[in-house]
């Protein structure tokens, strides 16, 4: 109960939102959800249209920038993140620090975060000119350190970025096993995975580009910012979710055993929830599952790939629509749902689907952090909160206690 006679004068409304599920925490002008009607839009552009016509760097630009990039200008933007792929060498010196099962989430926030010690506070990050230079940075070099963390995990030598390939087949190029010379990269597995980028690069305030714009509110080192982000992207309740909902159908394992999930995802004491389903704000369904659930069923085609999860996916999802449990809550499939069973189509190993999350989001992080620094309204964030503790007493010594 609050007094709010107490309250600061200048305290308009005081409201316990646990969660955040009703209070704006800043205004921005980069993406635009309608959650009731399963509307995502990036700068006004529907998600939809993007997802068929643009590919990821475009739409990082359009982020970032606020419209979408001419000809010169999306070359100039592409020269500048190629030329920013590389890592210092003193990074090896950082990784090599890790112990050799560490989680690449782990080695992703703690890498992300060195970068503030190689571009510092010295730098003037007043001047717009070096916060669009971190942020380029920030772009180019998240997928070098993602594949650096994954080769790291499972004992293979770090391979340079090649800077010339586009921005989706270098990662991949880095990431995976020896390509064939010439380079051999599957355009369906290319293409997929520029959707996926495309779709995760931005989704308004959601828990991590909140955390970063909290960071960013201190004033603190952008990299420091993102290193935030990461770390709040990697729960299970948000970006983890894709990790979780690959090892849930696998421990549902076949299409007969879809049933019980579902019940026991109702029952409130199991503690059990059916990871990849729910959303915050979609309250119809999410746009984003809608695209990559179409993609899921390309992609397995035309690789070719046979995996018997995605029948575990399907029955789950038709499971879950008709049931009143689901209905009722308004709990459809998220993003997380399908994108998993594409990771996997294209080779990439479970404990990845995170950092993947992560390289994308990165465009999104970045352009929160630079809208923030840019707005004169930027005030620290300082969430209130509803005391429950003790009321005033008196200190007992030790010894009477
Ligand atoms: N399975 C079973 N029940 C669920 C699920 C689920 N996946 N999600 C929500 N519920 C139930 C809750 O138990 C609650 O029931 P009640 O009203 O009877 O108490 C009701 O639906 C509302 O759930 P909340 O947790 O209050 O909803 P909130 O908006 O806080 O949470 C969230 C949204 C975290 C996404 C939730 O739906 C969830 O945990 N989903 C599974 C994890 C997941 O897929 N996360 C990825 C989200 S997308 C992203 O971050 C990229």
């Amino acid at each position: 109960c609050i007094d709010i006679a107490k309250l600061p004068k200048e305290t308009g409304c005081f409201t316990y939102d646990n969660g955040f599920t009703a209070t704006a925490a800043c205004r921005s002008a980069i993406t635009y959800i309608d959650g009731d009607a399963g509307v995502l839009m990036y700068r006004g552009y529907p998600i939809e249209q993007l997802a068929k016509q643009s590919n990821f760097v475009e739409v990082a630009y359009l982020l970032m920038h606020g419209e979408l990039p001419k000809q010169d200008e999306l070359a100039k933007f592409e020269g500048d993140i190629t030329h920013h792929t590389m890592l210092h060498e003193a990074f090896k010196n950082f990784l090599d620090g890790f112990r050799h099962d560490a989680h690449p989430m782990a080695m992703l926030m703690g890498m992300v975060g060195s970068m503030a010690s190689f571009y510092h506070n010295n730098l003037d990050y007043e001047d717009p000119a070096e916060r669009r230079l971190a942020a380029i940075r920030l772009i180019a070099k998240v997928p070098t350190i993602a594949a650096a963390c994954y080769r790291y995990s499972i004992g293979w030598p770090l391979r340079y970025p090649r800077n010339n390939l586009e921005y989706v087949t270098r990662f991949l190029h880095m990431m995976k096993e020896v390509p064939s010379e010439p380079l051999e990269l599957n355009p369906v597995a290319a293409k997929a995975l520029d959707l996926l980028f495309i779709l995760h690069a931005d989704h308004e305030q959601n828990a991590s580009t909140s955390t970063v714009r909290l960071v960013g509110s201190t004033g603190a080192n952008p990299y420091a910012c993102v290193a935030a982000g990461v770390a709040a992207l990697w729960g299970p309740a948000h970006g983890g979710a894709n990790e979780a909902v690959l090892k849930m159908l696998g421990e549902i394992g076949r299409p007969e055993n879809v049933q019980s999930a579902v019940d026991k995802a109702k029952d409130k004491e199991s503690g059990f929830r059916l990871m990849g389903f729910g959303h915050r704000v979609y309250k119809n369904f999410d746009p984003r599952a809608k695209i990559i659930r179409e993609m899921t069923y390309k992609v397995l085609d035309e690789l070719g790939v046979n995996d018997p999860l995605l029948d575990v996916a399907i029955k789950l999802e038709e499971a879950a629509l008709k049931d009143e449990y689901f209905i009722q809550r308004k709990l459809y499939p998220n993003v997380d749902f399908y994108s998993g069973i594409i990771y996997k189509a294209l080779g990439i190993p479970t404990e990845m689907f995170t950092v993947m999350f992560a390289i994308a989001r990165t465009a999104g992080w970045v352009s929160h952090w630079l809208e923030q620094q840019a707005d004169p309204e930027n005030k620290i964030g300082r969430p209130r909160q509803v005391y429950t503790g003790a009321t005033e007493r008196d200190y007992v010594a030790i010894g009477k206690r």
